[in-house]
C-alpha cells in the first residue's frame, strides 16, 4: 500500500519535472522578470513603417507565444506590465518607445485645439509630451513655429518621420516634463493633449505664467489623470489665469481623441495669461 503511494507521488513528480522541462516558457513569470523581458522585448523591436499600425498588446503576445509560451500566460504577462509601467516614468517611456515603434495614436489633431486657434495669427507653439506629433505637425502645416518635446525617443522619430512626410519642420526635444525648460515669454500656444502632465497640479501654473506671452493661450486635453470630478479645484489652480473654456465630461458621453475605441472621462481646459 506503501509503496504503491510512494510509486504514484514519485510518478506526479516526475511527470511535473518533465513539463517543467518540455515547456520551460509556461512559468508564471514574477513581475520584475516579466518587466526586464519587456524592456529587451522593446529595445529589440523593430520600428514599422511609417503609417503602418499594430496594437503593442498583439505584437508582444504574439511574440511571447512564438517563444513558446501559452497563450493565457502571454496574456497574463501582458496585463502585468501593463500595470506595473506606472510605477515609474522610466517604465512609462519604455512603454511608449514599444507603443511608438508600433505605430500608437491617432493622425488627425485635437478638435478642442483646432477650435481654440480657429482666427488666432500664428506663432510659435510647443507640444508637451508631443507624442508621434499628431498636433505639433497640424499646426506647423498651417504656418505656426513649433517645438515639441517628449521622454520617448521613439515618439520623435515617428513625429520627425511623419513631419518629413507631410514637408513641414518641427523642433523636437527629448525631455520630460521634469526636465524640460520651458522657458519665459517663449510660446503663444503651449499644447498638452493626453501627455500625462496633471493641471491639477499646482507646480504647473507658475511654469507656465513664466513661459507664455503676454495673451499666450495653453490648451489641456485628457482624462483627468485619475483625479476626481474637480472644476472647481482646476479653476482655483489656474486662478492667475483668464480661463476660456473648461469641461470635465463624463466617460460615455465622449469619444476619445487618443484611443476613439473607448470612451472615457475627457477633462478639457483653455486658458490664457493676460
Ligand atoms: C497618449 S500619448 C499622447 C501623445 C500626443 N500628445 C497626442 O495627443 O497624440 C502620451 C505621450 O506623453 C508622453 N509622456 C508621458 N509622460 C511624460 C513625461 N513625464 N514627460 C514627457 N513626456 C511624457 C509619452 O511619452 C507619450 O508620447
Amino acid at each position: 500500500m506503501l509503496a504503491g503511494m510512494m510509486r504514484v507521488m514519485l510518478g506526479t513528480v516526475l511527470f511535473a519535472l518533465m513539463a517543467a522541462a518540455a515547456f520551460p516558457q509556461s512559468a508564471a513569470l514574477p513581475d520584475e522578470q516579466i518587466w526586464s523581458e519587456f524592456e529587451q522585448w522593446v529595445a529589440a523591436l523593430k520600428p514599422l513603417p511609417p503609417g503602418q499600425s499594430v496594437p503593442i498588446q498583439k505584437r508582444y503576445v504574439e511574440s511571447q507565444v512564438a517563444a513558446g509560451v501559452p497563450a493565457e500566460e502571454a496574456a497574463r504577462r501582458y496585463e502585468r506590465m501593463n500595470t506595473i509601467r506606472w510605477d515609474s516614468t522610466d517604465r512609462m517611456r519604455t512603454y511608449w518607445d514599444g507603443a511608438f515603434k508600433s505605430g500608437a495614436g491617432p493622425s488627425n489633431p485635437l478638435r478642442l485645439l483646432q477650435e481654440t486657434i480657429t482666427g488666432m495669427k500664428p506663432g510659435k507653439a510647443l507640444d508637451s509630451g508631443m507624442g508621434s506629433g499628431r498636433n505639433a505637425i497640424y499646426l506647423a502645416s498651417i504656418g505656426w513655429d513649433v517645438t515639441g518635446y517628449d521622454m520617448s525617443k521613439e515618439a520623435l522619430r515617428a513625429a520627425q518621420e511623419s513631419a518629413a512626410a507631410a514637408g513641414v519642420k518641427l523642433t523636437t526635444k527629448e525631455a520630460k516634463h521634469d526636465t524640460f525648460d520651458f522657458g519665459e515669454d517663449q510660446w503663444d500656444l503651449i499644447v498638452c493633449s493626453y501627455n500625462a502632465l496633471n493641471p491639477h497640479d499646482k507646480q504647473w501654473p507658475p511654469v507656465f505664467l513664466r513661459a507664455l506671452r503676454r495673451g499666450g493661450i495653453a490648451v489641456f486635453q485628457g482624462t483627468g489623470a485619475g483625479q476626481p470630478p474637480s472644476l472647481p479645484r482646476l479653476l482655483d489652480n489656474w486662478k492667475g489665469f483668464h480661463v476660456l473654456r473648461i469641461e470635465d465630461v463624463d466617460a460615455g458621453v465622449i469619444t476619445d481623441e487618443w484611443r476613439p475605441s473607448l470612451r472615457r472621462r475627457t477633462v478639457r481646459l483653455v486658458i490664457r495669461k493676460e
